[in-house]
């Protein structure tokens, strides 16, 4: 039996590409004492991996050249030399892209015996959803009677705010790239409002929209993907607004920086309106995970909160996937099962 992995190639210039990845087989090791064997059932595809591609030294180290993608899995531990893990057991862990890894058994998680998917634990009940939870109620600070833009709004972390937001009685406007998503938002989701960034003809109209859905200005902007978005949001954000600083996937390949609304006119609005911008990586709050998952996770099994999965096939369409994801072509959380 081979490990089936899928390496980074090269580095990408600008927007990544499939030459950027390689697929490769190598031995199994022999098991060591301590260590356990893993099979992996499911991928989660994140935007983070596309800085990770980079060289660049950010809050987290690159992948190396010819070392797997990063990336968490649901496995399965199938062998296992370990007092703590036992066969048959399904645990999260930071494997890559890869269809088996060798583990010491430490920074796994065992996934609790609940009546929900495996693999929300990669989604709503996983990373992304933690970040959902942190970044309305830590970061935004979010009060019901607020309004709340919320960016990437049928993806895995907006969704989850959107819904969460609602619960608190917030109102909520939700800003999506297709029809479809659209539809979803305000039907399955049951948002205040919705606007298509596709659809929009200019910076200015963006503005008007939102203006005219947020005819109380917005309270609190949940940012997963800046550019024009941001730049539609900012003049209509109210006095003492809060900007969670969540993500920027529309900036990560350096794609609009030429176009992008200049740095002192931001940084006055900030000022003029006494805003509180606050960026927050989800690794820094590992100790609220308990506290967001006895919250959401009975949401989620009562069905009160939806959660949506895009699923692919096969270790080998993660790259694809992966590229797909950072275009906006994932609907719900893009997942690779094995
Ligand atoms: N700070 C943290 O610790 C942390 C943790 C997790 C995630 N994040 C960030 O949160 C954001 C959402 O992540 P996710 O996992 O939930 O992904 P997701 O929303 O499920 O998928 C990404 C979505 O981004 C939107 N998008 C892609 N390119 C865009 C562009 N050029 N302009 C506008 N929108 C674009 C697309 O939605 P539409 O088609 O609707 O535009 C796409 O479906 C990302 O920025 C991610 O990096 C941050």
């Amino acid at each position: 039996m081979n490990i089936k992995r899928v390496v980074l190639a090269e580095r990408p210039k600008g927007e990544p590409t499939i030459d950027n990845f390689r697929f490769e087989e190598i031995d199994i090791p022999r098991l060591q004492n301590g260590e356990l064997l893993l099979k992996v059932r499911w991928l989660s595809l994140d935007p983070y991996m596309r800085g990770r591609m980079d060289g660049a030294q950010s809050y987290a180290a690159p992948v190396s050249i010819g070392e797997p993608m990063q990336g968490e899995c649901v496995a399965e531990v199938i062998d296992s030399r370990n007092q703590k893990f036992t066969t048959g057991e399904l645990v999260t862990g930071r494997f890559g892209w890869v269809s088996h890894a060798i583990s010491n058994g430490e920074e796994l998680r065992k996934i609790p015996k609940s009546n929900v998917p495996e693999q929300t634990a990669l989604g709503v009940l996983g990373m992304p959803g933690h970040t959902a939870w942190v970044g309305l109620n830590k970061i935004a600070k979010a009060l019901s009677g607020e309004t709340i833009i919320v960016s990437a709004a049928s993806g895995a972390v907006g969704s989850l705010v959107g819904q969460l937001a609602k619960k608190k009685g917030l109102r909520v406007i939700g800003v999506v790239g297709s029809q479809q998503k659209h539809t979803y938002v305000i039907e399955e989701l049951a948002y205040d409002g919705c606007i298509n960034h596709n659809t929009v003809s200019s910076v200015g109209d963006f503005r008007e929209l939102v203006a005219s859905h947020c005819p109380e200005g917005v309270d609190v902007y949940f940012e997963n993907v800046a550019g024009i978005t941001l730049e539609a949001v900012l003049p209509n954000m109210n006095d003492f607004g809060r900007i969670a600083v969540c993500g920027m996937i529309s900036w990560y390949s350096g794609q609009g920086l030429q176009n992008a609304m200049a740095f002192p006119k931001f940084w006055r609005m900030v000022l003029v309106k006494r805003l509180r911008a606050n960026g927050f990586i989800i690794f820094d709050h590992k100790e609220s995970f308990p506290e967001f998952w006895k919250e959401v996770s009975p949401l989620i099994e009562s069905g009160e909160i939806k959660y949506k999965e895009d699923i692919r096939k096969g270790l080998e369409s993660a790259p694809d996937s992966f590229l797909e994801l950072l275009k906006g072509g994932n609907f719900g959380k893009m997942l690779v099962e094995l």
